[in-house]
C-alpha cells in the first residue's frame, strides 16, 4: 500500500483537518507543525483518491520553493518521490510547476503574483501557506478554482489556510465564512511527547523566548495583536457587530472624505438612543467622480442623514450638495482632539460596552486597484496601519481616509455643539 510510505502523528487542528470536510484557517505561533501537518494531510488525500487535483499557493511564487515545498519534498513526500510514485514537473512559461502522482493526482504549485499560471487549474483542494499575506480578494479569486473534480477524486472542495497571527483586524481573523482553528506547540510531536517538552522543544521554546513585543505575542504565544504604536485599539471581537437594520428613528449621519487618486470614503452611520455610533455602510473607492459617488450613495441608502459631514473641499462639497439636494457640514478637522474623541468611544463605557461599533460587511464593493496594491480596502483594514510616528506626535500619514472620515463623524457628535442642519430642496429617496 502506498499509504504506508509515510507515517506522521497528527494532533490538534491538523487532526481536525483530517476529520472534517469544510474549509478552514489554521492559525498558530511559529513551528507548531501547520505546514508539515497540512502537507501530510494533502499527500494522504492525493494518494488515497486517484486523480485529485490540488493547488498549493503562496502570495509570491518564489517564496514557496524555500519553505513550503522544501517541507513537502524533504519531509512529507520524500519516500514517495524516491519510490517514483511522485514526480516533479518544473513548469514552463505558460504552465505552472507541479508534483505529479502516478495515480493521476497532482499538486499544482504557484503564487498569487502569477495568477495567469494558476488560475487555469480546476482543483478540489487549495492549500495556502503563510496566508497572512493574502487579501480577501485573493481568497475569493482562488475559491472560483474549486470545481471540476472527477468521480474518483477527493469528494470535497476545500480551502485550507495556514498562518501565523497578525493584527486582530485581518480578514482571516474576522471573516465568518472560513472556520478559524488554533494550533499549539504541544501539537507538534517533535516538540512535545508524553506530556513533556522534548529536547528540541525546549531548545525551540528558548529561541522563541528571545522575541519581544508584537512578534513575541504573535509567533511565541499565537495571539492576534495589533502592531506597536497603533492609534486606535479596534478589537473586532468587541467593536465589530453583525449587520442589522437600524430602526427608522435612529439618527443617521453621513461622512465624506474626498479623494480621487486616493479613495473617497463615504460612511453611513447611525446613532442609537443611548448615543452609540454604528458604522453601517461605506464606499471606499478611487478614480470615481463625486457625482457618480453621490448617485451610488442614494442607491445604497434609504435613510435621511441629519448631517453630511465633509472634509473642506469647496468644489467637491458643492457637487455633493447639488447631487444629493442637501447641504453639507464642514468637518471639525483638528487631529489631536478628534483622535482622542474616537479613542474615548472605543473604550468601554460604564456598562462595559464601547460607544462605537462597525457592522460586518459595510463595504459596497472592493476597489481592486487598492487590493492589488496591498492597500486597505475599507475602514476596518485601516486600523492596523494607522500608527503614531516615532515621536508619538502625529499619525503616520498613510491610508487614513476612512479613519479621517470616522474622526470627523465622531467629532461632529462629541466635539461640535449641536446645531440644526437645514435640508435644501427636496430629499425624495
Ligand atoms: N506531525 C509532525 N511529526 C513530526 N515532526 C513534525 C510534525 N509536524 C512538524 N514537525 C516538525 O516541526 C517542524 C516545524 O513544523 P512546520 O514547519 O510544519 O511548522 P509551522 O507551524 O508551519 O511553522 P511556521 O509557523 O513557522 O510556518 C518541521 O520541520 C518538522 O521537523
Ligand atoms: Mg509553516
Amino acid at each position: 500500500m502506498t499509504d504506508t510510505l509515510v507515517q506522521v502523528e497528527v494532533r490538534g487542528a491538523i487532526k481536525e483537518l483530517f476529520r472534517s470536510t469544510d474549509s478552514m484557517t489554521i492559525s498558530g505561533p511559529a513551528g507548531t507543525g501547520k505546514s508539515m501537518g497540512a502537507l501530510f494531510w494533502l499527500h494522504m488525500m492525493l494518494l488515497r483518491h486517484p486523480g485529485t487535483r490540488a493547488l498549493v499557493v503562496r502570495k509570491v511564487a518564489r517564496s514557496l520553493t524555500g519553505t513550503t515545498l522544501t517541507t513537502y519534498r524533504e519531509k512529507v513526500a520524500k519516500e514517495a518521490i524516491q519510490a517514483g510514485i511522485v514526480h516533479f514537473y518544473g513548469g514552463s512559461p505558460s504552465e505552472p510547476a507541479a508534483f505529479r502522482y502516478d495515480n493521476g493526482s497532482r499538486i499544482v504549485v504557484g503564487g498569487l503574483d502569477e495568477p495567469q499560471k494558476i488560475m487555469g487549474s480546476e482543483v478540489s483542494i487549495i492549500l495556502i501557506d503563510e496566508a497572512i499575506e493574502t487579501t480577501t480578494r485573493d481568497i475569493n479569486m482562488l475559491r472560483t478554482r474549486l470545481r471540476g473534480a472527477t468521480a474518483a477524486a477527493y469528494p470535497h472542495y476545500r480551502m485550507v489556510l495556514l498562518t501565523n497571527p497578525g493584527p486582530p483586524t485581518h480578514h482571516l481573523k474576522i471573516r465568518t465564512d472560513i472556520r478559524l482553528l488554533y494550533s499549539r506547540h504541544e501539537d507538534n510531536p517533535s516538540l512535545y511527547q508524553n506530556g513533556k517538552w522534548t529536547e528540541e522543544g525546549l531548545r525551540y521554546k528558548a529561541e522563541l523566548d528571545l522575541l519581544t513585543g508584537v512578534e513575541r505575542q504573535r509567533l511565541r504565544d499565537g495571539r492576534w495583536v495589533a502592531s506597536e504604536g497603533v492609534i486606535f485599539e479596534f478589537d473586532p471581537a468587541v467593536h465589530l457587530v453583525d449587520r442589522f437594520d437600524p430602526p427608522g428613528d435612529w439618527d443617521t449621519l453621513w461622512g465624506v472624505d474626498f479623494g480621487f487618486t486616493n479613495p473617497l470614503s463615504w460612511i453611513e452611520s447611525v446613532v442609537d438612543p443611548d448615543g452609540r455610533l454604528y458604522v453601517a455602510r461605506e464606499i471606499y473607492k478611487t478614480k470615481t467622480t463625486v457625482d457618480v459617488h453621490a448617485a451610488r450613495m442614494r442607491e445604497l441608502s434609504d435613510r435621511r442623514p441629519s448631517a453630511i459631514v465633509c472634509d473642506h473641499q469647496a468644489e467637491n462639497r458643492a457637487v455633493l450638495a447639488r447631487e444629493l439636494g442637501m447641504d453639507t457640514t464642514a468637518a471639525h478637522k483638528t487631529v489631536s482632539d478628534g483622535i482622542q474623541a474616537v479613542q474615548r468611544r472605543l473604550r468601554p463605557a460604564e456598562d462595559g460596552r464601547p460607544r462605537l461599533f462597525v457592522m460586518r460587511d459595510t463595504l459596497d464593493t472592493v476597489d481592486d486597484s487598492l487590493a492589488d496594491a496591498g492597500k486597505p480596502t475599507c475602514l476596518v483594514e485601516e486600523f492596523a496601519t494607522y500608527v503614531w510616528d516615532v515621536r508619538k506626535e502625529a499619525p503616520v500619514k498613510q491610508d487614513d481616509h476612512a479613519l479621517d472620515n470616522l474622526r470627523y463623524l465622531v467629532a461632529h457628535l462629541d466635539l461640535v455643539p449641536r446645531r440644526e442642519v437645514q435640508a435644501v430642496g427636496s430629499f425624495g429617496w
